[in-house]
């Protein structure tokens, strides 16, 4: 099983849309998929449409009082399967500060998996507790990146995370987010990016279809297969296959 997060220290950024449309085809190409929601908003479950049957489902998997696989319910597509979130994992970071290796709980509960291909974490913003658990558990951090100054300052500021916490800074990918053609910023953000640093070659431009996820309540593939994002999606999918363990 391969575990990929998508996560910054920012919001809005594009975690959940990516996160969403990557489980997607992971799953469309007969991986047998999880997606689990990290963030008390709920935003992935809610583009799946699906609800724990527990109360307080992201709580109770920390303290195991519910088995992680218990947790995954399944959705109207293949091979995918969502463990959704709710407001208890706002807790997330109080529930892990009162336990004995507290920074790798999320990794011995996702070594309890079986028979999934890959699990993606849709993680909440910032940088605590919890983002220590996924940056240990996960085989990479995915990150989209608006390429705005600050923005791209996020990003330094988790490499340098990384690095001063001994953690291995290489399984940090990124990619470019919500990028728009008719700003100069934008390109030379990118080409300076693309140049220095390490940044996927696909990237998401802002385009309307993602906004209107929201709206359909569902994942891209589900409303604009053959649409210019849905390719963008594809191709990003294609890349990140490449540097999956
Ligand atoms: N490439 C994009 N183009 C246009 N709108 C986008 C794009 N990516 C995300 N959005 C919209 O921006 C908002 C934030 O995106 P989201 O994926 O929820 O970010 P995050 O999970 O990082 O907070 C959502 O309303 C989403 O529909
Ligand atoms: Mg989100």
């Amino acid at each position: 099983m391969t575990s990929l997060a998508l996560y910054n220290l920012k919001g809005g950024v594009g975690k959940t849309a990516g996160a969403v449309n990557l489980a997607y085809l992971a799953a469309a190409e007969g991986w047998k998929t999880l997606l689990w929601d990290l963030d008390p908003q709920g935003s992935s479950s809610f583009y799946f449409d699906v609800e724990s049957t527990h109360k307080n489902t992201s709580k109770k998997i920390l303290t195991e009082e519910l088995l992680l696989e218990d947790a995954a319910v399944g959705t109207s597509y293949n091979n995918l399967w969502v463990i959704p979130a709710d407001l208890s994992a706002r807790h997330a970071d109080v529930v892990l500060d009162d336990m004995k290796q507290s920074k790798k709980k999320l990794k011995s509960l996702l070594a309890t998996l079986k028979g999934y291909d890959i699990v993606l974490l849709d993680c909440p913003p910032g940088i605590s507790l919890i983002h220590d658990n996924i940056f240990q558990a996960t085989d990479v951090v995915l990150m989209p990146n608006i390429p705005t100054t600050l923005s791209m300052r996020s990003y330094d500021t988790v490499v340098a995370y990384f690095q001063e916490h001994g953690l291995e800074a290489d399984k940090v990918k990124c990619f470019f987010s919500m990028v728009d053609h008719r700003k100069n910023l934008h390109h030379e953000i990118m080409q300076q990016f693309y140049r220095d640093k390490v940044f996927l070659k696909s990237y998401i431009p802002y385009l309307s279809d993602i906004e209107k996820m929201g709206v359909n309540h569902l994942p891209l593939f589900e409303f604009a297969n053959s649409s210019y994002a849905a390719q963008c999606y594809r191709d990003l999918w294609h890349e990140i296959k490449k540097i999956l363990p």
